[in-house]
C-alpha cells in the first residue's frame, strides 16, 4: 500500500469508528470515552503526518499508529458486542436491588414532586396513586383495588413502579378498637407487599411510598420498607437555588450578598414555603402599581417612582394605557417584607420528631 492510500485507509477507519461510537456514546461509559480520545489523537496524528511524507520519523509513527488502531479496534469490537448483547452481571446470588422504599420528611419538601420527576425520567410503567384513590366507601372494594393495582403492575412487561402517596392514611398502627374493614385493607396491602416479593414475576415491581408522619406507620409496614429515606428541609444553598429557580423568568435585581442574606433569613422554610414566599415577593411590585401616583418614563413605558425620585408624570394607573405600564424590578426588600407575612410552616417540634425517627429507624437522604 503506498503512502497516500495508507492515509486514506486510516482516515476511513477512523471515520467509521467515530460514526459507530457516536451512536452508542454515553458519558457514563468510561472505556468508550477513553477510546474516543485515542481515536481523536490518532486522527490528529494522521493529519499532521500527511504534511511530512518521506520522513523517517514519520514512518515510525505510522507503524505505531497502525498498532494503536489495531488494538483500539479489537477493544471497541468487544465493547460493542458487550453493549449490544450480553449485560454485565453486577448482581449475583442474593444481591438484589432495593424494591420497597419509603420517603418521609416534613410537608412541602418535595416528596411527591420527586416521584413525579421519577415518573417522567424512567421508561418503566409508573403507577401513581394516593391513599385516597385506594380507599373506597364500599366494604371490600378497597382490598380489591389494592389487589388489582399490584396484579396490573405485575402483568406489565419490564419493571413497573408503584408510587403510593400519603401512605400513612392507610397504614396507621393497627389497634383492637379499629373497624374490621380498615384492618382488612391493611392486611391486603401487607400481603401484596410481601407477595410481590416471592412470586417470580413480581420481582419487577418497585414500590415507592411517601408520608409526612412515618412514626404513625404500623411497624409491620415499616419493616417491609427496605430503605426509609429522610427528605429534609432545604439547607441555605438549596434555599437560594430554589428561590432562584422560582424567579428565573422575572426581573429580580439582587446581588450575591442579597441572596445570601435571604438564604440566612429563610432558615427552616420548606420547598413549598419558599415557593409561596417567592410568589408573594413577585407580587409586591405589581401591587404597588395600583397605589402609585408618580411615574418615571423609560423607553415609552411607565415605571412607578422610587422613594425620593423625581416624577415625569403624575397620574393614577387608570390614566395610563395598560400596555405601557411596567412594574419595577423585584428587590431584596420585597422578599424581606414578604417574610413578615409568610412564616415557615414546619415547627421545631416536628423537625425534632423527624430527627428522632431518623436516628432510630431511617437514614439521611
Ligand atoms: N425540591 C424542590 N424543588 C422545587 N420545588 C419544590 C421542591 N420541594 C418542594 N417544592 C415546591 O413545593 C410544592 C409541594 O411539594 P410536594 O407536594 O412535593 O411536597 P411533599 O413533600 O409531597 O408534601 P406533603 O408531605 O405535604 O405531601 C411543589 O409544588 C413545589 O412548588
Ligand atoms: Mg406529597
Amino acid at each position: 500500500m503506498n503512502t497516500s492510500k495508507n492515509f486514506f485507509f486510516f482516515s476511513e477507519i477512523i471515520s467509521n469508528l467515530e460514526r459507530t461510537l457516536a451512536e452508542g456514546r454515553k458519558a457514563s461509559n468510561v472505556d468508550i470515552q477513553v477510546m474516543f480520545q485515542c481515536i481523536s489523537r490518532c486522527r490528529f496524528l494522521v493529519q499532521q503526518l500527511i504534511k511530512k511524507e518521506g520522513d523517517q520519523f514519520y514512518k515510525n509513527i505510522v507503524l505505531q499508529l497502525e498498532e494503536t488502531l489495531a488494538t483500539q479496534i479489537n477493544i471497541l469490537q468487544a465493547k460493542i458486542e458487550q453493549l449490544n448483547g450480553k449485560k454485565i452481571q453486577v448482581t449475583q446470588g442474593s444481591i438484589k436491588p432495593w424494591k420497597r422504599i419509603l420517603l418521609y420528611g416534613p410537608p412541602g419538601t418535595g416528596k411527591s414532586r420527586l416521584a413525579q420527576a421519577v415518573s417522567s425520567e424512567i421508561k418503566s410503567t409508573f403507577y401513581c396513586v394516593s391513599s385516597s384513590d385506594l380507599v373506597s366507601s364500599w366494604v371490600g372494594e378497597s382490598e380489591k383495588l389494592i389487589k388489582e393495582l399490584f396484579q396490573h403492575a405485575t402483568k406489565q412487561t419490564g419493571r413497573s413502579v408503584v408510587f403510593i402517596d400519603e401512605i400513612d392514611s392507610i397504614c396507621r398502627q393497627r389497634s383492637s378498637r379499629e373497624e374490621e374493614y380498615t384492618r382488612r385493607i391493611k392486611t391486603e396491602l401487607l400481603k401484596q407487599m410481601e407477595g410481590a416479593d416471592t412470586a417470580d414475576s413480581s420481582d419487577q415491581i418497585f414500590l415507592l411510598c411517601a408520608t409526612n408522619c412515618p412514626w404513625e406507620l404500623d411497624s409491620a409496614f415499616l419493616r417491609r420498607f427496605q430503605k426509609r429515606i429522610f427528605i429534609p428541609l432545604p439547607d441555605k444553598e438549596a434555599r437560594i437555588d430554589l428561590m432562584k429557580i422560582h424567579t428565573k423568568d422575572n426581573k429580580v435585581v439582587m446581588s450575591d450578598e442579597d441572596w445570601s442574606v435571604l438564604g440566612a433569613q429563610t432558615e427552616g422554610y420548606s420547598g413549598s414555603d419558599l415557593a409561596n414566599l417567592t410568589l408573594e415577593s413577585l407580587f409586591c411590585p405589581i401591587r404597588e402599581l395600583q397605589t402609585s401616583k408618580e411615574w418615571k418614563q423609560k423607553d415609552d413605558q411607565f415605571v412607578p417612582c422610587k422613594d425620593g425620585e423625581e416624577a415625569d408624570v403624575k397620574a393614577t394607573i387608570v390614566e395610563i394605557p395598560a400596555h405601557k405600564v411596567r412594574p419595577r424590578e423585584v428587590t431584596l426588600n420585597d422578599f424581606l417584607s414578604a417574610l413578615k407575612t409568610h412564616r415557615k410552616t414546619v415547627t421545631q417540634d416536628e423537625i425534632q420528631k423527624f430527627e428522632n425517627f431518623t436516628k432510630s429507624m431511617g437514614e439521611q437522604g
